[in-house]
C-alpha cells in the first residue's frame, strides 16, 4: 500500500471529541520516547508531520492524521514518563486508556518497544492489559539501527520467549528503524491486510 497523502487533522484529550466520520484508526502507543511519533513520520515519509523530541513527554494529546483521505494514523502520548508528576501521569493514563478501551473506530493498536532493552515490566503489563481487554495488537520494535544485527536478534528472541510465558500465540511483530526507514513496507502492508 502507498501513502499518497497524510494530513494532521486534530489533537484531543478526549476520545469522544476525535473525528466522528467512522473511518478506521491505527494507533501507536508505548513508553514515552520509544519513537511513536518518529515512526508515524517515517510511515508517511514526512519529517515533522508528528512532533518528535529527544526528551520524553513530547506528545501529550491524541493526534489524528488522515491518510489518503480514507483512514487515520493516531499518535498517542507515551506511558510511564517518570518526571511528569503523579497528577499528569494519571491524566495521561486516563486519556490513553479511555481511547483504547472505548474508541470504536480503533482497528489496531501498535505497541512499540525499544529494541535495545530487555523486556520491561511496564511494557509487559501494558501488553497484558491490552490482551485482557481484547484489543487487537501488533508489536513494533523500534530503533533497530542502534544495535548490531546479532544483538537485535538476541533481544527479540528474549522478548518472544518472555511473551510466550503468558501468551499461547504471539501477536504480529515488526522490527523498525525510523532512522533507516526499515519496517515501513511491512507495517503498511499489514494495515492494508487488516483493512480488508
Ligand atoms: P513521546 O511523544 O514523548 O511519548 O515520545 P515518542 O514515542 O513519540 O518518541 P519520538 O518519536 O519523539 O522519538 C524520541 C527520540 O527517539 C527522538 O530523539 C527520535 O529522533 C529518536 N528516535 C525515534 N525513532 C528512532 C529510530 O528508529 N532510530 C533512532 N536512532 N532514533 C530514533
Ligand atoms: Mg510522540
Amino acid at each position: 500500500m502507498e501513502i499518497k497523502s497524510a494530513k494532521f487533522v486534530i489533537s484531543n484529550s478526549d476520545y469522544q471529541l476525535c473525528p466522528q466520520d467512522g473511518k478506521a484508526e491505527y494507533a501507536f502507543i508505548g513508553r514515552s520516547n520509544v519513537g511513536k511519533s518518529s515512526l508515524i513520520n517515517m510511515l508517511c515519509n514526512r519529517k515533522g508531520l508528528a512532533m518528535t523530541s529527544s526528551k520524553p513527554g513530547k506528545t501529550l494529546l491524541i493526534n489524528h492524521f488522515i491518510i489518503n483521505d480514507n483512514w487515520y494514523l493516531v499518535d498517542l502520548p507515551g506511558y510511564g514518563f517518570a518526571s511528569t508528576g503523579k497528577a499528569m501521569r494519571e491524566k495521561l493514563k486516563a486519556i490513553i486508556e479511555s481511547y483504547i478501551l472505548y474508541r470504536e473506530q480503533l482497528a489496531l493498536l501498535f505497541i512499540l518497544l525499544d529494541s535495545r532493552h530487555e523486556p520491561q515490566k511496564i511494557d509487559l503489563e501494558f501488553i497484558a492489559w491490552a490482551g485482557e481487554n481484547g484489543i487487537p495488537i501488533a508489536l513494533v520494535f523500534t530503533k533497530a539501527d542502534k544495535l548490531s544485527k546479532s544483538h537485535l536478534n538476541d533481544n527479540i528472541t528474549a522478548y518472544k520467549n518472555t511473551l510466550l510465558e503468558q501468551w499461547e500465540e504471539l501477536p504480529p511483530i515488526f522490527i523498525t528503524s525510523a532512522e533507516k526507514h526499515e519496517g515501513r513496507t511491512e507495517i503498511l502492508d499489514y494495515i492494508d491486510k487488516v483493512k480488508m
